[in-house]
């Protein structure tokens, strides 16, 4: 904290004005001191030489009449003035010789000598009678001044008084107020953050300051009401985007299992139809022999190729309904558990090679293969549907965007124990890979590069909120231009029951 009273702008002012003040007015009087000594010895000079020339025309009539005795009275009445030490007059050296009064010895450095000649006037004509000397002590003019400058060093300092409390007076009623307010006003500002306008007005700068400050105030508070505006219209089309996010994310979902649904219905179709059609032919061969049977051609022949007929019939049927059913099989259970959320014990392997089946469709007559490299006993007590998820949307991103352009391909699937509590599961293809900056936006929603071609960029979002939030795992991904991609999936075998977002 500050000490106020130091640090005010009134002692500020004081402390650099007054002395600045109190300089000004010891020079102006040690100034007008000099002054008035000199013009008091100038007076005093010429004082002497009025009196030097008084005397002299007290003398002169003495002096035409040789009166010695009256003459140097005179000169001994002059003495009486106490700054004249000496009195000489030089006569005509016909006359007599010159007469001194006082201390004529020597002359001291604070005597001067004052002169005059005397002539008598005879009716127009002058004659010589003489010349008086004086040498008086010229005074330093001190004396003369003194009271002068007592009262003038009196008067300063009244003024001096009166000039500070006039400043004080300013100080208080028209500069400290403003500031005050001001000061008070930023106070609360800065406490509270409430915008307080200053209630003061003057003509003066500060009355100028005090408007601009309020102004400034006054557009602050527009500015802020204009950003709260636009921060909830932000909050707004946030929460907005997020139900459209929430609902694109259950599109992607239903659009999952509706291409899952396409693709079984496919698969399904050849091991129907090879049934329908075997069932069709066991059925005119069963036709063909009761005619047989009824015309009573039946030969040992003909019952044994029927025989044969039936049993090869039979094999084929079991094949493919076989083969209908492992597929119903599988699709049955990846669609309930990309339906249900609901966590329970799986063998990892299987739950890929299931997953798998229902994708073979994508991949059936190409050059894509997958290749799983899972141990048997892998046993996770998870969410299924949300790894079926992860898998469907990964192998829908390695052949739309990795094998783009491309005829062969392989999408691998492999599994290594991170620790007692975690399993690292890597889905990894060699594609065409990510550039830097895709790798880089990869998990954001909806970054695309195929916007506009059914691309939503919820894919890879979705893998990684099922990851973190259902499995309360962590996925990576690595890639390389030209290098394909890997995603890595770090989860525990049993995720904790708060895990599941
Ligand atoms: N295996 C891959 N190989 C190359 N690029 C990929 C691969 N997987 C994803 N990408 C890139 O990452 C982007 C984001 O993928 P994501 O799955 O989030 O969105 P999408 O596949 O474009 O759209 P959606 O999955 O919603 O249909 C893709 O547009 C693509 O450019
Ligand atoms: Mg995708």
């Amino acid at each position: 904290m500050f000490d106020r009273s130091s640090s005010s702008i009134k002692t500020a002012f004081f402390i650099r004005v007054l002395p600045l003040f109190f300089l000004t007015s010891v020079c102006f009087l040690i100034a007008l001191a000099n002054y008035e000594l000199e013009r008091a010895k100038k007076d005093h000079r010429n004082d002497l030489q009025k009196t030097t020339h008084h005397i002299a025309e007290l003398l002169r009539e003495p002096l035409w009449q040789l009166s010695e005795r009256l003459y140097t009275e005179i000169l001994s009445a002059a003495l009486n003035r106490s700054e004249i030490v000496c009195v000489r007059l030089i006569q005509e050296a016909s006359v007599s010789p010159p007469v001194e009064r006082g201390e004529c010895q020597n002359q001291y450095h604070d005597q001067e000598s004052f002169s005059t000649e005397i002539y008598y006037d005879l009716g127009g004509k002058k004659a010589f009678l003489g010349s008086l000397i004086i040498q008086a002590r010229v005074s330093d003019g001190w004396a003369t001044i003194k009271r002068q400058l007592y009262i003038l060093a009196s008067l300063s300092v009244v003024l001096f008084i009166l000039l500070a409390g006039a400043t004080l007076a300013a100080f208080n009623s028209a500069i400290l107020p403003p500031l005050r307010h001001i000061s008070a006003s930023l106070k609360q500002l800065q406490d509270t953050g409430q915008r307080q306008p200053v209630n003061w007005s003057s003509p003066d700068e500060l009355g100028d300051l005090i408007r601009v400050y309020n102004g400034a105030l006054r557009h602050q508070t527009i500015i802020e009401d204009k950003l709260e505006a636009a921060r909830e219209e932000a909050e707004q089309a946030l929460e907005n985007l997020q139900h459209a996010q929430e609902s694109l994310i259950q599109a992607e979902k239903m659009a999952s299992l509706g291409s899952l649904v396409a693709g079984v219905a496919h698969e399904i179709n050849t091991p129907l139809g090879n049934s329908l059609t075997i069932t069709t032919t066991i059925g005119s061969s069963a036709e063909r022999i009761s005619t047989k049977v009824a015309n009573q051609a039946l030969t040992r022949h003909d019952l044994n190729i029927f025989i044969s007929d039936i049993s090869e019939a039979s094999a084929i049927l079991e094949r493919n309904l076989q083969n209908a059913a492992t597929l119903v099989r599988s699709f049955k259970q990846a669609a309930v558990d990309q339906t249900s959320e609901k966590q329970r014990n799986f063998n990892l392997k299987r739950l890929v090679e299931d997953v798998l089946y229902t994708l073979q469709p994508q991949v059936k007559r190409t050059g894509f293969t997958f290749q799983v490299e899972i141990d048997d006993d892998l046993w996770l007590t998870s969410y299924p549907g949300a790894i079926g998820q992860i898998i469907t949307n990964c192998v829908y991103n390695s052949l739309r965007h990795g094998f783009q352009d491309r005829d062969h391909g392989i999408i691998r699937f492999a599994t290594i124990d991170a620790d007692t509590r975690h399993v690292v599961f890597t889905i990894s293809d060699d594609g065409c890979g990510m550039s830097p900056d895709v790798l880089h936006h990869a998990f954001d929603p909806f970054f695309t590069t195929k916007f506009g071609q059914g691309g939503s960029g919820l894919g890879l979002n979705l893998v990684y909120n099922l990851t973190t939030t259902v499995l309360g795992g962590t996925v990576k991904i690595w890639s390389e231009e030209n290098n394909g991609v890997t995603l890595s999936f770090t989860f525990p075998y049993t995720p904790h029951a708060e895990a599941k977002g």
